[in-house]
């Protein structure tokens, strides 16, 4: 059956209501990314899957970055291991669906976001779980006024970002699944394993068409809160995206999307601020793994997660302090307060472990002298 607003479309159409607005504060990726998303279906001479935008290849190639013949350059959205891509979008043209697992600001979301731009063209066919998410946001609501009016129909079905994805072929995110209470998840077994969408209402269902699939994110640190059943687990092939593995990966991470960032809000732009970069990098993985760099001092970790994400929120804000309050030139001063902003969130406990670590650590480091006294002088 066809439910208003599911039609399928010729897999050369837009499928995407949603127009690039010029003046969106953060553009879809399949906006913001649309001219190398163009180059690389021009250059992909290779087989797509069913209603696919790209080849598993090119979809590849897209999240990690390279060249193509023509000289087109595609940045690299995920910095990671290749195979860990690979597997994720090898997933995606298979009959199983995507379960992207990790820490905390890892990149999850972004990469969820990405491969459904990739894929399909359009990555809005979003369910954001929380704990108050209603069945009604995986399967279809209704138009009450038409309902009323008409009784229930096919006009006054209202379907949800799945059943869009279901009846167009087109790739559904669902965000943070473990947060959604257990009998709502359990909505998507059906939709998983029998690819169809009951709606005992009308005595109809929808089935899903080729192209189909659903990525789905998940926190580790969440483990527990709503624990996935296991039959709904086995219907995922799960991947686990891990912490950035060298400070050098880190770094480029946090510049790199500092840099976009600062673009896109129109940031007055900061000369290179990489030496302060490494040194918020450094601090984050070193309280994070519990010891120094150089492996000779044991540390206590603060309870923040101290994740890539932060580290990246912290020099975004300390650049826009920088260029609006300070010289042009990003300084200890000016990430300062956002690391003890993001290592302190217990106030007693994580106030003592930073301290001390800025006197144990921060202060006898070699050329460290002035992100020491910033230091000192913020938590102050
Ligand atoms: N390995 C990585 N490669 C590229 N970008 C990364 C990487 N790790 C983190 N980031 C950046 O970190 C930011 C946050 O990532 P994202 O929100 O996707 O994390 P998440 O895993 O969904 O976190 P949460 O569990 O809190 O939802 C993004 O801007 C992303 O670009
Ligand atoms: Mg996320």
């Amino acid at each position: 059956m066809t439910v208003p607003g599911t039609e399928s479309a010729p897999a050369s159409a837009p499928v995407s209501e949603s127009v690039a607005a010029p003046e969106a504060l953060r553009p879809h990726a399949e906006h913001a990314f649309a001219g190398e998303l163009k180059a690389l279906a021009a250059a992909d001479d290779r087989p797509r899957p069913e209603r696919w935008r790209l080849s598993p290849w090119a979809v590849a190639t897209y999240l990690l970055g390279g060249t193509l013949p023509d000289g087109t350059v595609i940045t690299p959205k995920y910095v990671g291991p290749r195979r860990v891509v690979e597997v994720a979008v090898t997933t995606l043209a298979t009959d199983r669906a995507l379960l992207l697992l990790g820490v905390p600001g890892t990149a999850k979301t972004w990469v969820s976001e990405h491969l459904a731009a990739a894929v399909s063209g359009d990555s809005t066919l979003l369910v954001q779980g929380t704990a108050g998410t209603p069945e009604e946001a995986i399967r279809y609501g209704w138009d009450y006024a038409r309902l009323l009016a008409h009784g229930p129909g096919r006009e006054a079905l209202v379907p949800g970002p799945v059943m869009r994805a279901m009846a167009q072929g087109l790739t559904a995110r669902v965000e943070e699944l473990t947060r959604i209470p257990a009998d709502v998840q359990d909505t998507l077994i059906t939709i998983l394993s029998e690819k169809t969408l009951p709606i005992p209402e009308l005595g109809e269902e929808v089935q899903a068409v080729r192209g189909f699939n659903l990525i789905a994110t998940a926190n580790d640190r969440d483990r527990g809160v709503n624990d996935l059943s296991s039959a709904l687990r086995r219907r995922f092939n799960t991947v686990v995206l891990p912490l950035p593995a060298t400070p050098e990966d880190e770094v480029g991470i946090v510049s790199r999307r500092v840099d976009q960032i600062g673009r896109s809000l129109d940031l007055p732009s900061v000369p290179d601020g990489t030496d302060e970069i490494r040194r918020v990098v450094t601090v984050f993985r070193e309280l994070r793994n519990g010891v120094t760099t150089d492996g000779r001092t044991k540390l206590k970790s603060p309870s923040g997660t101290l994740s890539t994400a932060e580290a990246i929120s912290v020099v975004t804000g300390g650049l826009a302090l920088a260029a609006h309050f300070g010289d042009g030139v990003l300084r200890a001063g000016d990430v300062a307060a956002g690391i003890l902003g993001a290592v302190v969130r217990d106030p007693a406990a994580d106030r003592l472990v930073w301290q001390e670590y800025l006197e144990t650590v921060v202060r006898e480091r070699d050329g460290w002298k002035d992100f020491y006294r910033a230091c000192r002088e913020a938590s102050a």
